[in-house]
């Protein structure tokens, strides 16, 4: 037996599988029930995602729920998210409901320009680059002409090329760094065609392509998302007292990376669940958010908070290329639903939605942890996976669940409930 193999690709998933499973698995009968547990019973929607990637063996689920009650631009919207992390859902359901009675949440967008670059080495005189580049810019738009067709009739294409010059950084390195606008598709395909058509007609023998590829950094592609309220609306009690530490705890994740990385990740996890739920692509999302974090050079929060005249402010920017058309989108019959679900939006709308996600998300953190702290929420919605990993039945849960009720739970208070109720 070998743990290596040439040719996988060419197997059929009963042979990948078989020589998966003896060379790796433990259990040879347990690791192929749990593939065919999670293998889809239709025939056809398994094809549909065997086809997604290369060498499928089954599919991984993460759970798809619901936050509902979001009010934003005064129109109300059930948000599907796609989430493994307990009490994601219920903080932004939270927060929604929070929220609704206050005024909702307002969004714009802000810009919708996306970036891709042609990246080439050239050791001759930038002079003479640049006149080159002057002389040819006309046929590197022609050379796209029937790739930008449908684009064009969308109200997209490209904006425009420029040349840029930087050598200063690395020698002989310079670029096409081109601008897009690809209405409501997310356009990672639409560019990187685009660029390589660009690159062929722009090359000689002086000019050595290395790639040609869209950039994921995409500050121009802007969303903004913002919250407010009367301080007195923002706690009950003390509340001008808890709208300061809220905005403390906002200025501390400015000035500590430590605590804006953490800051920031609370905010994907809303961000992300949505992203994934409607079919669009989270590491691309990811990538750019932290980017745009750094902007500055230093990482910093992605929200930003204040009290004036005594209102209290919260709001998110943020960079988010997203598509409704194209991708997964419509393809992936959950994507789809999930966009039925949010009334079919443009790709504008959709960035306004996920950006109230992930203001929503931080809220719910920054609120918790300055108040009761957040272990006391999350250990809750965490019980039933402490539950279910020590096997309780239906009948423990209710139980353990009742006599756990507003404890704070941890790993062993619930093992030590189970363990009395059992003996
Ligand atoms: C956990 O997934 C996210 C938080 O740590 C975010 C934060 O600390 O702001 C709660």
């Amino acid at each position: 037996m070998s743990k290596t193999i040439t040719g996988f690709s060419k197997l059929t998933k009963e042979e990948k599988i078989e020589w998966l499973a003896n060379n790796f698995f433990t259990d040879v009968n347990d690791g192929i029930k749990t593939l065919n547990q999670y293998n889809n019973q239709s025939e056809k929607l398994q094809q549909l995602h065997d086809e997604f990637i290369e060498n499928t063996i089954s599919n991984f689920y993460v759970p798809y729920a619901i936050a509902p009650n979001f009010i934003i631009n005064n129109k109300p919207y059930a948000i599907p998210m796609a989430i493994e992390e307990s009490s994601v859902v219920a903080a932004a359901s939270l927060v929604a409901k929070f929220w609704s009675t206050r005024g909702g949440f307002k969004t714009n967008v802000i810009s919708t320009i996306k970036v891709g670059q042609v990246h080439f080495m050239f050791d001759g005189e930038y002079e003479d680059l640049k006149k080159y580049f002057n002389q040819i810019k006309e046929q590197l738009f022609a050379a796209t002409k029937t790739i930008t067709e449908n684009m064009r009739k969308r109200g997209g294409g490209i904006l425009d090329i420029e040349l840029r010059n930087k050598t200063a950084d690395l020698e002989n390195y310079y670029q096409l760094h081109v601008t897009f606008e690809t209405a409501d598709s997310m356009g990672a395909n639409f560019i990187n065609s685009c660029l390589e058509a660009i690159a062929e007609a722009f090359k000689n023998d002086d000019i050595k392509i290395v790639m040609s590829i869209l950039s994921n950094y995409v500050p121009e592609c802007l969303v903004r998302a913002e919250v407010n309220c009367d301080i007195e609306d923002f706690f009950s009690e003390n509340a001008e007292y808890y709208a300061q530490k809220f905005i403390q705890a906002v200025e501390i994740a400015n000035v500590e990376p430590y605590r804006a990385v953490t800051h920031n990740k609370g905010i994907m996890n809303g961000i992300d669940a949505v992203v994934l739920a409607t079919g669009n692509d989270f590491r691309a999302v990811a990538a750019g958010a932290h980017a745009y974090a750094a902007r500055s050079g230093k990482y910093k929060s992605l929200t930003n908070a204040k009290i004036e005249n005594g209102k209290f402010y919260f709001w998110i920017e943020i960079p988010l290329s997203l598509g409704t058309v194209g991708g997964l989108t419509k393809l992936h019959p959950l994507a789809k639903l999930s966009l039925e679900i949010l009334q079919n939006p443009s790709a504008k709308e959709l960035m306004q939605i996920i950006a109230v996600a992930g203001l929503a998300q931080n809220f719910a953190a920054l609120k918790a942890l300055t108040t009761t702290g957040i272990q006391k929420g999350h250990m809750k919605m965490h019980l039933m996976n402490i539950l279910n990993q020590l096997e309780a039945n239906l009948h423990e849960k209710e139980i353990v669940t009742k006599q756990l009720d507003g404890k704070t739970v941890s790993h062993n208070t619930v093992a030590a409930a189970l363990h009395k109720l059992r003996t």
